[in-house]
């Protein structure tokens, strides 16, 4: 059976005190309302994380992830972080290959494929991002879009280190912009993923796999899109800063 997980993205936003303050927040409201098995991450600016994991209490029903890590296991690279490094820190997840990534920091396919290795090889679970650009929707190419976005980087992996990872479709188009994929539109790129894997690793390990949906999700729109068969969760920007907000997206996933 495979996981719901809703997974917060704080991107680079608030200060430490802030941050602890949401954390905190949140883990309150969750102890009180959440009912179901859903998991919930949040992923925090990696400077943050080692505060947010002493942070966690002891029924806790959050875990803490990074935003980013760099590909190599440690060395002369002024300024960044290494997986290592986010997993000492106390966090369990990393999100890879998310689309500001792509964009602002150029990050290729072959450089993503690098981090998803590293990463596992750290023990720390992937949370990898793919998606398509408006012009490429309004182009008809996105179908291709996305399988090379999923090949390239991903199916180097063997059986066993694909079953850990968690995808995350986000249709660039929907990230930050109030524009959200329609239900029917985010379940039929869920599912091509899906049968992407299914060709790639079996039936089995794809009916096992996460597929996160991203892309301007709000405690209105949660529920219909949650409800499709192969939604699996949240990946959540801007509603993540807001406990309630992401509380109640939280809920809907059931
Ligand atoms: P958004 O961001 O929810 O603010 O659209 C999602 C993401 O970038 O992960």
């Amino acid at each position: 059976m495979r996981k719901n997980i809703v997974a917060g993205n704080w991107k680079m936003n608030l200060d430490l005190e802030q941050g602890i303050h949401l954390f905190n927040e949140i883990q309150d409201l969750l102890k009180v309302e959440l009912r179901g098995e859903q998991e919930v991450i949040v992923c925090s600016p990696s400077i943050h994380l080692n505060s947010l994991a002493k942070a966690l209490n002891d029924t806790s029903k959050l875990s803490i992830g990074a935003q980013n890590c760099h590909q190599a296991e440690n060395g002369a690279y002024t300024g960044e972080v290494s997986a290592q490094m986010i997993a000492s820190a106390g966090a369990k997840y990393v999100i890879i290959g998310h689309s500001e990534r792509r964009l602002y920091f150029s990050e290729s396919s072959s450089l993503l494929a690098q981090k998803l290795d590293t990463t596992l090889k750290n023990g720390l679970l992937p949370i990898f991002c793919i998606g398509e650009t408006l012009e490429q929707r309004n182009g008809g190419t996105y179908f291709d879009v996305i399988k090379e976005q999923i090949s390239e980087a991903s199916f180097h992996l063997d059986g066993s280190e694909y079953g850990k990872l968690i995808l995350a479709y986000e249709p660039v188009w929907a990230i930050g912009t109030g524009l959200t994929a329609s239900p029917e539109q985010a379940q039929e790129i869920h599912l091509f993923i899906r049968n992407l894997i299914v060709e790639k690793y079996g039936q089995s390990l794809a009916e096992n796999i996460t597929i996160l949906y991203g892309g301007s999700c709000n405690p209105k729109n949660a529920a219909e899109l949650f409800a499709q068969p192969d939604i699996d969760g949240g990946l959540i920007g801007g509603a993540s800063l807001k406990a309630r907000d992401f509380v109640d997206i939280i809920k809907a996933l059931n």
